[in-house]
């Protein structure tokens, strides 16, 4: 009997499309037996995932960049693993690698899917497994490709990015520092706010939590906001667009506020700011970048590497744990980005 026959496969599939904030009675607990890899492909075990705001977007019916979890489908989730068996000479036994494994402790991994770049080797060197899912992954790569192709930031510009303290805000704010702009951050509490500036070096950071934001804003942009990097959209994008300076470019990234939303999504009440300042929103979407990863990775690395950047991840550890480890990411609970670590 092969050694993979006495492994289980622990998982957790989509139940039911949630209503609002998704709830463990919604998730599917199965197990399955592991199987070897058929020729060409490799079986990967899970070391960690990456929860991200938009696993709550494909957990809805509809349209979107991406199709949405079928109900009973292993829930998707980017990750990191280990190869311990294949039959592709491009992968041994022992590498460490990026993948899309979804919620559950092994994936077999096929040679079409390989063919289509679903399978990636990580240089450990360059960074941890962790700072693979963070600065070095999915959320470093939106940052980068967001702040630079849609922002374009100019040295001595105001940068403004919400969601400072989480996993794509720390990576935007850092690397417009890098550029040479003013760096403001927005973030929930005072904690993540002396956080993202005494330790990342933003020169600002306001509490949306302590109220007032407009005149906080005032007081720590008072050339105007020429970048708004949004993760977070609804109450605080609209107040950010009074603040706009001439020509300013407003990066789409995310709208967390209003992902677990009941009624429909706000919109900006102050769009006609674009108007009087000729100034621009765009949105981005990282998958769009996939062919530029390997440049964005090398540089961040390098900031990583001299001490200019720091990827701080916020590691929690049990796969059954999911179905609130998630919601860490919707009450503001993550402080960096949010690993679900499997022992
Ligand atoms: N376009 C793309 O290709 C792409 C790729 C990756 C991520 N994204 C988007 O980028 C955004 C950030 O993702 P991330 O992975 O970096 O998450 P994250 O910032 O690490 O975690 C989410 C954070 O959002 C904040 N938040 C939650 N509810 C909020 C609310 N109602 N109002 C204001 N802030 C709220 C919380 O921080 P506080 O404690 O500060 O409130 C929470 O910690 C998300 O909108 C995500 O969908 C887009």
């Amino acid at each position: 009997m092969s050694t993979l026959a006495a492994l289980t496969n622990h998982q957790i599939r989509l139940k039911a499309r949630p209503n609002g904030l998704p709830t463990r009675d919604g998730w599917d607990f199965t197990t399955e037996p592991v199987n070897e890899p058929a020729e060409g492909g490799v079986l990967v075990k899970t070391l960690a995932i990456s929860l991200d705001p938009a696993m709550r977007g494909w957990m809805n019916e509809g349209k979107s960049y991406i199709p949405p979890v079928a109900i009973g489908e292993v829930m998707r989730a980017g990750g990191i693993g280990e190869v311990i068996a294949s039959k592709n000479d491009a992968f041994k036994v022992g590498d460490v690698v990026s993948c899309t494994p979804g919620v559950q402790e092994y994936i077999l991994i096929p040679a079409d899917q390989i063919k289509r770049n679903g399978l990636f080797k990580i240089d450990t060197r360059l960074g941890t497994p962790t700072q693979w899912l963070n600065v070095l992954g999915m959320p470093g790569m939106t940052a980068y490709f967001g702040l630079l192709d849609v922002g374009m930031p100019q040295p001595g510009e105001t940068v403004v990015v919400s969601g400072a303290a989480g996993a794509v805000g720390q990576t935007v704010g850092q690397l417009a520092k890098i550029k040479g702009c003013r760096v403001v951050g927005i973030a929930g509490g005072p904690k993540k706010c002396e956080w993202v500036v005494k330790e990342l070096g933003f020169d600002a950071c306001i509490d949306y939590k302590a109220g007032d934001l407009k005149s906080a804003l005032r007081d720590a942009c008072p050339k105007g906001v020429d970048v708004y990097f949004d993760n977070v959209g609804g109450d605080i994008l609209d107040t950010v667009m009074t603040r706009l300076a001439r020509k300013a470019r407003i990066v789409i990234c995310g709208a967390i506020s209003q992902y677990n939303n009941t009624t429909p999504v706000k919109g900006p009440a102050n769009y006609l700011s674009l108007l009087v300042n000729r100034a621009r929103m765009e949105g981005m979407v990282v998958f769009d970048y996939t062919d530029r990863f390997p440049i964005a990775v090398a540089e961040l690395a390098g900031y990583l590497k001299d001490g200019r950047m720091k990827s701080k991840e916020d590691v929690v550890v049990g796969l059954n744990t999911f179905p609130e480890t998630l919601l860490k990411l919707f009450n503001g609970e993550n402080f960096g980005k949010l690993v679900l670590q499997f022992a």
